[in-house]
Formats: structure tokens, C-alpha cells, sequence
């Protein structure tokens, strides 16, 4: 069923503030999410925040189960962490790869590079950065020689890039990880929210998505799915000793997790993943991209502006500059107008930048991201402030 946009918009009282296109950065909580968050919030005021998580025990489980539907994973396979960099990291570090060389795309976030960097430094991995096709996208085959050499202890890919439309074809990917039997890490942490994602047919073995972005959660909240067969060589640490019972059997997962956390949250992510299970994810994705389709023909239009989205498949995701106007001056001529966008550095063109990703390496462009309760008219304002 089609999205009821003018009941989304009551939902998320900041549409009536500022047009909102930066759900890539941090998205518009609707209320319900607020609420959640606030009224745990003032349980902890009263009781305290052990009582207060004591009486949420339940709303907490199912939080778990909510993600799980989610991305169709189960509650054991995943952990809820406070960023989806640390999640990625937590992860990652602590599934060793069993072979000397890990691939990597070149839309890889520059957080989970440099996690790998330090792996490869202290592990002795050699770093592989797969070609793009034509279209920006990883180059399949070129993924399917270096698995064939025998010699890959993994795959890590981020399926839609911080600063770029193109949408990774990630089931690709995770069948040619499955085939050659090495693990495929996914970062989801921009399309979790804007995409349908499954892990049975994304074929990936670690998911991670991030609360605050499309799936309009509250700050501070992430999560990791670790496929069932994976999480016996998940190793406890120190800081997770005041935790013995996650320890072993269905929520192993959890090891992940450290024990203090923010319960508010947390809550607030089960209620944002319910609020985008209501909807559907389907109608979602289908709403989004119309709309930055639509927002892409604008831009074009406009001589000054050049749009730089790739990709076969394109999200909600438009990334553009505008002649002789640095991004963040082009962001602050919007915010003046209350449009709200970021910048993002684009996804880089050669291997060694993916390797090294310093700010000197990087071209940034402004980025506009649309959710499914922008509206035509919020676009033809953009187009208006940036003519
Ligand atoms: C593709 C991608 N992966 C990971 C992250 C990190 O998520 P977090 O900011 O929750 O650590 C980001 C954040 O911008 C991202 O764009």
C-alpha cells in the first residue's frame, strides 16, 4: 500500500519547521519514537534507571525480535550497540579472518578502512580494494577471480555509500561469498531504513545498520546481526564478565553488547524499527526513490549545478555541486533558508584513496537525502534556493 504522506507528516512534527532532506546524516524521529524515549526517560527520573529497565524488560526483548523482523535475522543473531562504527569494528575484530587477504569495495566508510588497516597491521592481512564496473558499482567478476585464488578470509562491503546513490548489489556479492565459503560483511548503515534488506538473500554473515539515519531512530543506537554459524568464535571480553548469561546459547550475539547502555534508546530504535515495519519496507524504498529521482531531474536542470549520483540502482541519496560554491557554503545558504542538507565526500576513484582515506583525498559535494515524508513541493523549494 501506497504511503499515506500528509498522516506521515503529522507524525514528524520538524516537517513543519524546516524542509529536512539529510536523512543520510540524521533523520526526522516521528513522534511515536520521541515519545518512547521521553516517557523512559521520565521512569528513570522517578524509579531509577535499574527499576525503570527492570519494568521495560519486555519492550527491551522485543526490540531484539523487532530488528530481527527487520532484516530477517533471529533475536540471538543480533546485538544493539551505540554507533554502527563501533558495532562494525566490535565485529569485525573479533571474527578473525581464517585467510591472509580480505576485499573490500571502493564505497567502503572510512571508519571500517581503518579498522581493517589496524587488523592487517596486527594480523599481517594484505588489504584488496575491488574494481567498480561502469556504473560505480563493485565489479563482480573481478570479486569472483580473487575468490577463486583460494586465499580470501573475507568480503567487506558497504552497500550504499555515505556520500553517493549507488546501491551495491550486495545479493551478488554474498552469493559469491557463500559459494567460495568466506564471510561477507555487510554495512547496512545507510540503507537499513530505506531499503528491504534480508540476510538470507543478501547471503551476508554480519550485517550492521545504524538508528539515527533512514531509520529514523534516536541518536546513539546501532545494531549487529552475526549469522547463527558464526557466533561461536565471537570471544567474551573482559568488560562483558558482569554478563555471564549471554554467554552462550540463543543470545550469544550479545556478547557484543557492553553491559551499561542507554535504555531510552534503545527503546526509541525498537519503536523507529516498528514505525518502518508498519509502513513497509517495500512502499518505503519505492516512495524514496521517486522522490530523488525526481529531486535528480531538478537539479539538472539547473546549469550551475552538476550531480554526481551513479549506480544501476540509485537510492534516496542525491549528491551534487554547485559552480564556484563550496559545499558548506552552499549548506549554509540552505540553512538560511531552513532546508536542511550535509555535505558527504564522494565515494574516492582510486584504490590507494580507499586505503588512505585523508580528507586531502577526498572531493566533497553537498548531499541532499529524501525520506518518504518529503514532498514534491520541499523539492521544488531546494531547486528554488539553489537557482
Ligand atoms: C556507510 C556508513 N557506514 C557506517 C557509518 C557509521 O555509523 P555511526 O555514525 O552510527 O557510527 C556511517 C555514518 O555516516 C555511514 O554512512
Amino acid at each position: 500500500m501506497a504511503i499515506d504522506v500528509d498522516a506521515a507528516r503529522q507524525d514528524t512534527r520538524g516537517t513543519a519547521h524546516a524542509t529536512h532532506l539529510d536523512s543520510a546524516g540524521s533523520s526526522l524521529m516521528p513522534r511515536p519514537v520521541a515519545d518512547a524515549v521521553v516517557a523512559h526517560l521520565r521512569r528513570e527520573e522517578l524509579v531509577g534507571g535499574y527499576a525503570a529497565a527492570a519494568e521495560a524488560a519486555e519492550r527491551l526483548e522485543a526490540v531484539y525480535s523487532s530488528l530481527a523482523r527487520l532484516i530477517g535475522s533471529s533475536p540471538g543473531e543480533i546485538a544493539v550497540l551505540e554507533s554502527g562504527s563501533t558495532a562494525w569494528a566490535a565485529a569485525v575484530s573479533r571474527l578473525r579472518p581464517a585467510a591472509p587477504r580480505v576485499l573490500l569495495g571502493r564505497t567502503e566508510y572510512w571508519h571500517n578502512v581503518l579498522v581493517l588497516r589496524r587488523l592487517a597491521r596486527r594480523d599481517g592481512l594484505e588489504l584488496v580494494v575491488l574494481d567498480d564496473d561502469a556504473h560505480g558499482q563493485v565489479d563482480v567478476a573481478h570479486l569472483r577471480r580473487e575468490l577463486d585464488r583460494g586465499d580470501v578470509g573475507m568480503v567487506a562491503l558497504t552497500h550504499v555509500p555515505m556520500g553517493g546513490a549507488q546501491v551495491q548489489p550486495a545479493a551478488e556479492v554474498g552469493r559469491a561469498c557463500r559459494a567460495a565459503g568466506v564471510p561477507f560483511v555487510l554495512d547496512a548503515c545507510q540503507s537499513a531504513g530505506q531499503l528491504p534488506l534480508d540476510v538470507q538473500e543478501l547471503g551476508c554473515d554480519v550485517l550492521v545498520g545504524t538508528g539515527r539515519k533512514f531509520l529514523r531512530g534516536p541518536r546513539g543506537t546501532a545494531f549487529v546481526h552475526v549469522r547463527r554459524e558464526l557466533l561461536d568464535r565471537l570471544e567474551p571480553e573482559l568488560s562483558e564478565r558482569r554478563s555471564p548469561a549471554r554467554d552462550a546459547g540463543e543470545g550469544r550475539a550479545r556478547l557484543l553488547e557492553s553491559w551499561e547502555t542507554g535504555v531510552a534508546a534503545r527503546l526509541g530504535l525498537g519503536r523507529a524499527v516498528d514505525h518502518a515495519l508498519e509502513l513497509g519496507p517495500e512502499p518505503i524504498r519505492d516512495r524514496v526513490r521517486a522522490l530523488a529521482e525526481s529531486l535528480r531531474g531538478r537539479l539538472a536542470a539547473l546549469p550551475a549545478v552538476q550531480v554526481h549520483d551513479r549506480g544501476l540502482v540509485r537510492c534516496g541519496i542525491v549528491t551534487f555541486s554547485v559552480r564556484d560554491r563550496p559545499p558548506d557554503r552552499v549548506q549554509a545558504h540552505l540553512a538560511g533558508q531552513r532546508i536542511t542538507v550535509s555535505t558527504a565526500p564522494l565515494p574516492p576513484p582510486a584504490a590507494e584513496q580507499v586505503l588512505d582515506p585523508a580528507p586531502e583525498h577526498q572531493t566533497v559535494a553537498v548531499r541532499a537525502s529524501v525520506h518518504y515524508y518529503n514532498t514534491e513541493e520541499e523539492l521544488d523549494r531546494l531547486a528554488a534556493a539553489l537557482s
